[in-house]
C-alpha cells in the first residue's frame, strides 16, 4: 500500500509513465539503459512537477484558496507547471520570477517556459536575487498578506527547505510506481541516476524505492549546489518526509548519494558534456534533454557508461524529468556547430 495514500492530492498527470530501453545507446554501452519517461506527465508539456504539484494542489483545494503563489528562475519549469496546474483547477495565479542566471539572450527570457507562463496567462512579477531564497519565500508571504487582505486566499509554494515537504510524496509515488513496471519485467536494476535540486524528486523517490525493498543506489546529481550542501538539504528532506508520513523508514547517510561532477559551469549554465549529451540523446534516440536538469544528469550517466560501469547483464535505469520547454531558450545549442 502506498506511503501517501492519506494525504489530499489532484489528478494532474499522465501516469504510469512509459518504462522504456534505450536501445541505440544500451547496444552502443553493451548494458541496458532504461529511461522512465517523466517528462511525458502530460502538464502543459510535462514533467517532474506534476508529481509534486499533485500533492501541493491538494493541500491547497483542502484550504480553500483561490490563487497559487510560487517562485522559480526565469526558465523555472516548477513555474511553468505550477500555472498549468493553477489553470486545470480553475485557481488565480502569480509566480515570481528570479535573475538566477546570468544570460543576456533575449530567447533566455522570453522563449520556452516564459512564454509559456505568459501565455497561460500568470501574473509575473520579478525579484532581483537568484540565490536568496529565504528571501523569495518571503516576498510569497507578503503578497498573500496583500491578497488575504482584500478577501482572497492565496496557498504558497515556497522554494526553501523549511516548509512541509509535500512535493517529495509525488516522488514516494513515482518510486513506487516505476518499482512496480520494473518487477512486471522481472527486472533488478543496479543504479538509479537522478537530478537533485530542490531535492524533492531525490529525497521522494530514495524513500519510495527503499519502501519497496530495492537496495540499489540512487545516484543524484546535482544541479543547484555542490555535494556537500546538497547533502544537507536531501538529509534535511528525508528527515521531515519521513515525519510526515510517520513511517519508521530511516535512510542512513552513507545511502544519500549527491555527485556534484556535472554541476560547473553553475545552475542554468551547461557544460560542454552536457550540450554533449543533450546532442547525442536527441541524435541517437530521438529523445529530447534539457540544459539544466536532465542534460547534466545523463552527461553523468555517459561518463559512467564510458568509464564501464556496468555490465552486459546490468541494468541502469535514468528518471527523465523534463524540462524540454527550457531548450528554447537556449539557441546555441544548435547554433554553434
Ligand atoms: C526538469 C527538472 N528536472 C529536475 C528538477 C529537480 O527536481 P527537484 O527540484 O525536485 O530536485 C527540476 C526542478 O525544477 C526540473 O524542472
Amino acid at each position: 500500500m502506498s506511503l501517501t495514500k492519506d494525504f489530499p492530492r489532484v489528478e494532474l498527470s499522465h501516469k504510469p509513465t512509459p518504462l522504456e530501453l534505450l536501445k541505440n545507446v544500451s547496444a552502443e554501452f553493451a548494458t541496458n539503459v532504461w529511461i522512465k519517461r517523466d517528462d511525458c506527465t502530460g502538464l502543459a508539456f510535462g514533467g517532474n512537477k506534476s508529481r509534486q504539484l499533485e500533492f501541493y494542489l491538494g493541500q491547497a483545494l483542502k484550504e480553500g484558496a483561490d490563487t497559487l503563489l510560487t517562485t522559480g528562475a526565469v526558465q523555472s519549469n516548477h513555474v511553468r507547471m505550477t500555472v498549468a496546474a493553477a489553470r486545470k483547477m480553475g485557481l488565480e495565479v502569480e509566480v515570481q520570477l528570479e535573475h538566477r542566471v546570468a544570460r543576456e539572450q533575449p530567447e533566455y527570457h522570453n522563449s520556452g517556459n516564459p512564454y509559456l507562463v505568459k501565455l497561460m496567462g500568470a501574473k509575473i512579477s520579478y525579484y532581483p536575487e537568484g540565490e536568496d531564497e529565504d528571501g523569495a519565500d518571503k516576498a510569497l508571504e507578503v503578497r498573500a498578506a496583500e491578497i488575504a487582505a482584500r478577501g482572497g486566499k492565496a496557498y504558497v509554494i515556497p522554494l526553501s527547505n523549511a516548509h512541509t515537504p509535500y512535493g517529495a510524496l509525488g516522488y514516494v509515488d513515482g518510486a513506487e510506481e516505476l518499482m512496480a513496471q520494473l518487477d512486471a519485467l522481472q527486472i533488478e536494476p543496479v543504479r538509479f541516476v537522478v537530478p537533485t535540486g530542490s531535492a524533492s524528486t531525490h529525497t521522494g523517490f530514495l524513500l519510495g524505492v527503499r519502501a519497496c525493498g530495492c537496495v540499489a543506489p540512487v545516484h543524484g546529481v546535482c544541479v543547484r549546489r555542490d555535494g556537500v550542501s546538497q547533502m544537507q538539504r536531501v538529509k534535511a528532506k528525508l528527515n521531515s518526509v519521513i515525519e510526515v508520513i510517520g513511517t519508521h523508514i530511516r535512510i542512513p547517510d552513507d545511502d544519500i548519494i549527491c555527485d556534484d561532477s556535472m554541476l560547473a559551469p553553475g545552475y542554468g549554465l551547461p557544460s560542454e558534456a552536457t550540450v554533449d549529451a543533450i546532442r547525442y540523446l536527441a541524435r541517437r534516440e530521438g529523445v529530447l534533454l534539457d540544459p539544466t536538469y536532465s542534460g547534466k544528469t545523463f552527461a553523468l550517466l555517459i561518463d559512467m557508461l564510458k568509464r564501464g560501469d556496468f555490465g552486459h547483464d546490468d541494468h541502469v535505469v535514468f528518471l527523465h524529468t523534463g524540462g524540454t520547454a527550457s531548450l528554447f531558450g537556449y539557441p546555441e545549442l544548435v547554433d554553434d556547430e
